[in-house]
């Protein structure tokens, strides 16, 4: 992947990697050892190596979610606290008058997403299901403020931990699903996740160095709108830049999308929440 390569019929150029990041750097939080880049499986043939979206940031940047004094999440990590602590809804309840140890959500983020009634049932689903079914509370809006300070929240819980998502069994036809849709060309420049992400990780894109598109950090802070960013939100940016109709938030290629991507960074560990561009 050293050479450069521009991509037919698009506008997009991609080149080989001007070595920007330090990409060799380990992750260390708090005293926490976290592997940032293990075997591939099984699955995952086509690439060398799996790895976080860390790996391909600037040393500023992959400083920044070493520390978590530094790490800019943090904010909205602190309002996902105050928001489980609030009463809200016709029971006149909190999340915490419930789930008084948060302790309770260790690992919990590492098996996300997984299947329950033969549907795929996300981080999300959990959080609204709980407002609407036990609080009577309204639903959260999929990528809104509140529900990102709160999966932040509930997912720093298991930091470190292995990504482990089921494929098979139940889980089988939806990994299926969102693999075909991690290979189909969409939009008006043709082009599939994985002509970026699996394609040409490690080359740059403008100005930005190309990761595999792991989903292990999210919700993570992005410096470029300064707040917390869904799962969901992030594929729908993407597709708009190669200038596809994105798939709705919450929908069904949306949430196999995510299993089948969780499941390519299997082994990999819950870096919740981190920072990128
Ligand atoms: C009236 C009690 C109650 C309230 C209030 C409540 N929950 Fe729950 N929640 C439960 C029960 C019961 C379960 C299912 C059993 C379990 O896994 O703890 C559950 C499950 C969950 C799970 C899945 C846990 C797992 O390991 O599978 C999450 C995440 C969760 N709740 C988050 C929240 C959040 C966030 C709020 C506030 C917005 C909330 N809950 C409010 C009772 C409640
Ligand atoms: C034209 C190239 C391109 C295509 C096609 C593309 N992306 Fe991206 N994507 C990027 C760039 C650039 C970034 C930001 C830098 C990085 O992490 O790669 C990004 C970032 C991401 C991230 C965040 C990674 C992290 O570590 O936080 C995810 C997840 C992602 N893309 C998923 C997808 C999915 C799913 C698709 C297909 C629907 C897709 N991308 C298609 C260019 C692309």
């Amino acid at each position: 992947m050293n050479s450069w390569k521009l991509l037919m019929a698009s506008t997009i150029t991609i080149a080989a990697s001007i070595a920007a990041a330090n990409e060799d750097a380990k992750l260390s939080i708090e005293g926490l050892d976290i592997p940032v880049r293990v075997s591939v499986q099984s699955h995952t043939p086509e690439i060398d190596e799996v790895r976080s979206g860390w790996t391909f940031r600037k040393s500023e940047t992959q400083d920044l979610q070493r520390d978590d004094f530094d790490n800019p999440a943090f904010v909205f990590v602190d309002q996902g606290i105050d928001l489980f602590d609030k009463i809200d809804g016709t029971a006149g309840k909190s999340c915490s008058s419930c789930h008084s140890d948060m302790n309770s959500f260790k690992g919990l983020r590492a098996s996300m997403p997984r299947i329950a009634n033969g549907q795929i049932e996300t981080m999300e689903d959990l959080v609204n299901g709980c407002r609407t079914e036990r609080m009577g509370a309204e639903s959260w809006k999929w990528s809104s403020k509140n529900m990102t300070a709160v999966t932040a929240l509930i997912g720093l819980e298991s930091r470190g931990m292995p990504i482990k998502v089921k494929m098979d069994g139940d889980a089988a036809e939806f990994w299926q699903k969102g693999k075909d849709v991690y290979y189909a060309r969409v939009g008006q420049l043709d082009m599939s996740c994985a002509n970026c992400h699996e394609e040409n990780y490690g080359n740059m894109i403008r100005a930005d160095h190309l990761s595999q598109g792991q989903i292990n950090g999210f919700p993570t802070y992005r410096l470029k709108n300064a707040k917390l960013n869904s799962i969901h939100a992030r594929f729908k940016g993407c597709m708009k830049n190669i200038r596809a109709t994105p798939y709705k938030e919450g929908g069904p290629e949306f949430r196999a999308l995510e299993l089948y991507l969780a499941s390519r960074g299997n082994g990999l560990s819950v870096e919740t929440p981190s920072v990128r561009n």
